[in-house]
Order: structure tokens, then C-alpha cells, then sequence
């Protein structure tokens, strides 16, 4: 114990971290040892990173003039021939999906994973459930395993297996949900110092969306892939319920386009609206945030009157499995943000602050993008497909995503032939669900409605033998 401790002892004072160290004495030897052990997993090039920002101040934004990406809007028989070409990848076993289900929700505040939130507007199906019933509808439709990476926190892992292990999956075998746990960054003061969070723990918290490339590799899942033989990856976020998961139009283009990274996009709500948009800049496509447009940028207008900077990306993507790979080798930017961040007084008490006092560090995933030899961005009808439950109240909560959830079951049953009375403004009148699993085809509705095929009470259209 002691040789490992001067050798830790000897690494923080490489990189003027130290006062990690400064309880010491007054440890038991089991703190000592989880002590130890959470400082010989800490990355120490990530640290030397860390600090060199905090010294420069900024972080390393690329620079350079942008123009909008190119977006592709899928129609008629081009959109038929990528829907095959999906369609086909997904027959062949080759599609698998990721989802990230990490980080802290903190905007939500729900007790538990995301995931577990339950948002079905009648049956209450939680997220987990609603995404796993659709990898199971995938996997009926074309006689192949589709296989589901979830990557979780180190906070979350066990009570998202716990989870899905209750539910048996949610129909999926098991041998085909794999969770893996993204990796802990700490945050570091002004002065680049980590933040002793009690006398035997550093600060920890997760680090970000893009960890999702390391995470990959050193939990041996892009091995898996490998031997599962995957070519495609469907990378979405566990707080959209409303996403067209493995989307085969979405993989097809990307199979057709040889792209190594793929971009759903949609229209922005507004110039203001807090999305990041793509753009082009030196010949490849990034994603800029919203933070990063000028108030000029944001407001600019094409010849056609809409916004020049108009399409946003909602982190839905298509990853080949060679770029993943690849990816591994390619070092991320990292993000910086103040956040509230528990420390320990010279007393060795925890203090949870009320403002803000240390710097977090993240990765982003469409970091990404410029990376790509080649890359697609497809439009996509956010009504459809987006609506993600961000916040406890107001825009992007449970409430705007159940209306959004009620809004599509009502169209896609309208567009089945069933009448559905609705209020002035359009909306049902009254609750509606439909389970990914629910064959909506007229002649299994009419089955179900009965001739006259109307919908007047609360329904629940769940999963029927077709
Ligand atoms: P958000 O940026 O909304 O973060 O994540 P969050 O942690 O869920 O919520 P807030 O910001 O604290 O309120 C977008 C997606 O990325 C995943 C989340 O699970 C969500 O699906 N994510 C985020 C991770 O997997 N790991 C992270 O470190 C951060």
C-alpha cells in the first residue's frame, strides 16, 4: 500500500494536485485504500488537458468562416430506395443501436434514471420501456437481432440493470441489452485544483455524451459489434420518446452516402431556439452551438426567407462501426461549465454550495462530425420525432412531450382511417397511446374499432397478434 501511495503521492504533485492528500492521517485504512484506488483510475492526461484550458480560459472552439450544411429532404423514390437499403441492413442483422443514457437529468430532477421516467400519457410506460418495445418491433419486422448498447453513469448503472432485469427486458433477450458505464471526470476550481469532495473522494461526475467513444472501447463494446457483425450504428437519446429508432430511410442514406457519421436534422422553432445547427466549415461538416452564432447569424435569412442557420441537430445519428473504431484515436474537445459542486471543508465536512464554484468538463458527441470523411444530414419532421422530456416544467417536459406523444398517435391513426374528434385547435379530445408494438394497419384497427373505426374515449392501442 505504501509503494502505491508514494507513486500516486508522486503523480498528483506532477500535476499540482496534492492536497487530495491532505486528510491523510486522519483516514481509516479502508478510506485510504478507496482513496487510492479512485486516484489510480483518474486520468491524468485528462487532468493535464483540464488544466491547460483553465489557463488559456477559453475553450478551443475552431475558428473560420461557416456556411449551412447541406440537408438532405428524402422524397418519392429516393426516399423508397433508402428505406431499402435500411430495410435491408436491418434484415441482415447489421443495424445495432446505441443509446446514451448517462449523465445526471439534473434539469428533470427525477429520482432514479432518466430512463425510468414513466410518460406514457395512459399506460405511464417509462422511456426504457418505450425504447425497448421499439428495438423489439425491429427486430419482429425483419426476422433479426438488433442489438441495444446502453451506456449509463456510474450513479445509474445499477439501478438501470436493476430496471430493465425487472422487466425482463421488456421482451428483448437479454443477451442482446448491453449496458455499459460511461467515464467520471472531475472538476477543478479556478486555480486547477480537483475538488476534494470528503477526506476519501475526489469529485466525480460523468463525462458527457462524447464519452461515449471511450466508454465503447474499454468496456469491449466495439468488439462486440465486431462479433456481432455490425456495420451500423443508430446512436439516439434516452429522453426523446417520440425518436424513429434504427430509421431504415436514416440508414439507408447513410449506407448509400458511405457515411461515416450521419446527422438527423430539423427545422429550428425559432432563431433563438437553443439547438446546435450544422454547418460547413473548411470542407466539413460541424455542428456550431447556439451560443457560438452571432445575434446577426442567428437572425440571418436566405433567399427563400427562412433562416440561413435553420437546421438544428437533436443528437440523433447514424455511426459506422469502422468510424467508432477510428473515432478511439481522435481527441476530443473538451466543454467547460460552472457548475454547484459539493466540497469539503478544512473541518472534513461535505458543503453543498449555492452558486456555482468549479469547473466540469465534458465531451460532446457531434465533436464528432468534422472528424467524418464523409457525412450525411437528413431532415426530419421534429412533430414526428422530437420532443424531449428536458425539464420538469414548462417547454420540454412530461407535459409538451405526452401532448406531442397524444398528437402523433392521432395523426398516424388518422392517417389509418380512424376518426378522432378533436378540439378547435386540432388536438384529441382525448387521450391517446399507441405501443411501438401495436399494428396500426386499417384492417387490425377496424378489427379493434369496429366498423365505424372512431376513437371517443381514452385508448390504449397495445400490442395484438397480427
Ligand atoms: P443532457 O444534455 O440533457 O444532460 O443529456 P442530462 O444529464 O440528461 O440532463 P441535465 O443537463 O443534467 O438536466 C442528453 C443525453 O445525453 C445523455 C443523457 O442521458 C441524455 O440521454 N448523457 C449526458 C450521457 O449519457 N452522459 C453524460 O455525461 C451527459
Amino acid at each position: 500500500m505504501n509503494r502505491s501511495y508514494d507513486e500516486i503521492k508522486g503523480r498528483l504533485a506532477e500535476h499540482g494536485q496534492e492536497h487530495v492528500l491532505r486528510f491523510w492521517a486522519q483516514l481509516n485504512e479502508s478510506q485510504r485504500q478507496a482513496l487510492l484506488d479512485q486516484l489510480a483510475d483518474l486520468d491524468f492526461e485528462a487532468l493535464a488537458r483540464m488544466r491547460t484550458l483553465l489557463k488559456s480560459g477559453h475553450e478551443p472552439v475552431a475558428s473560420g468562416a461557416f456556411r449551412p450544411a447541406p440537408v438532405v429532404r428524402l422524397e418519392g423514390a429516393e426516399r423508397q430506395q433508402a428505406h431499402e437499403a435500411g430495410e435491408a441492413l436491418l434484415r441482415a442483422g447489421e443495424a445495432g443501436c446505441i443509446l446514451v443514457a448517462g449523465g445526471q437529468g439534473t434539469r428533470l430532477g427525477f429520482d432514479g434514471p432518466k430512463g425510468c421516467f414513466p410518460i406514457g400519457p395512459i399506460s405511464g410506460a417509462t422511456l426504457f420501456q418505450i425504447h425497448a418495445r421499439k428495438i423489439l418491433a425491429l427486430e419482429k419486422q425483419y426476422g433479426a437481432p438488433v442489438p441495444f448498447y446502453i451506456m449509463t453513469s456510474l450513479e445509474n448503472d445499477g439501478a438501470t440493470r436493476a430496471f430493465f432485469e425487472r422487466h425482463n427486458c421488456f421482451g428483448l433477450d437479454p443477451q442482446r441489452v448491453l449496458f455499459f458505464s460511461q467515464g467520471l471526470w472531475p472538476a477543478m476550481t479556478d486555480d486547477g485544483r480537483m475538488v476534494l469532495e470528503r477526506p476519501d473522494r475526489v469529485f466525480m461526475s460523468p463525462d458527457g455524451h462524447g464519452g461515449l467513444i471511450r466508454a465503447l472501447d474499454e468496456r469491449g463494446m466495439l468488439d462486440d459489434m465486431a462479433r456481432r457483425g455490425l456495420s451500423v450504428l443508430f446512436y439516439f437519446q434516452v429522453d426523446n420518446p417520440l425518436v424513429d429508432i434504427a430509421d431504415p430511410a436514416f440508414l439507408g442514406l447513410h449506407r448509400q452516402r458511405q457515411a461515416e457519421m450521419s446527422v438527423k436534422v430539423c427545422a429550428k422553432s425559432g432563431p433563438e431556439e437553443k439547438v446546435g445547427v450544422v454547418v460547413t466549415r473548411d470542407g466539413r461538416d460541424a455542428v456550431v452551438e447556439y451560443s457560438e452564432l452571432t445575434r446577426e447569424q442567428m437572425y440571418a435569412t436566405g433567399p427563400d426567407g427562412e433562416l440561413l442557420f435553420r437546421y438544428g441537430s437533436v443528437a440523433i445519428h447514424a455511426f459506422s462501426r469502422d468510424f467508432l473504431a477510428r473515432a478511439t484515436r481522435i481527441p476530443m474537445p473538451m466543454h467547460m461549465a460552472r457548475k454547484k459542486t459539493p466540497y469539503c471543508d478544512e473541518s472534513g465536512d461535505t458543503v453543498k454550495p449555492d452558486a456555482p464554484n468549479a469547473i466540469k468538463f465534458e465531451k460532446f458527441i457531434f465533436d464528432l462530425l468534422p472528424e467524418a470523411e464523409r457525412t450525411v444530414n437528413l431532415e426530419f419532421a421534429r412533430e414526428d420525432e422530437f420532443s424531449p422530456v428536458k425539464n420538469a416544467t414548462g417547454d420540454d417536459s412530461p407535459v409538451t412531450t405526452r401532448r406531442d406523444m397524444m398528437r402523433k398517435a392521432a395523426r398516424r391513426l388518422a392517417a389509418c382511417g380512424a376518426s378522432i374528434p378533436r378540439s378547435k385547435d386540432g388536438d384529441p379530445l382525448c387521450k391517446l397511446e399507441m405501443d411501438p408494438l401495436f399494428d396500426c394497419r386499417p384492417e387490425s384497427l377496424r378489427a379493434l374499432l369496429g366498423p365505424e373505426m372512431t376513437i371517443e374515449k381514452d385508448t390504449l392501442l397495445q400490442d395484438k397478434p397480427s
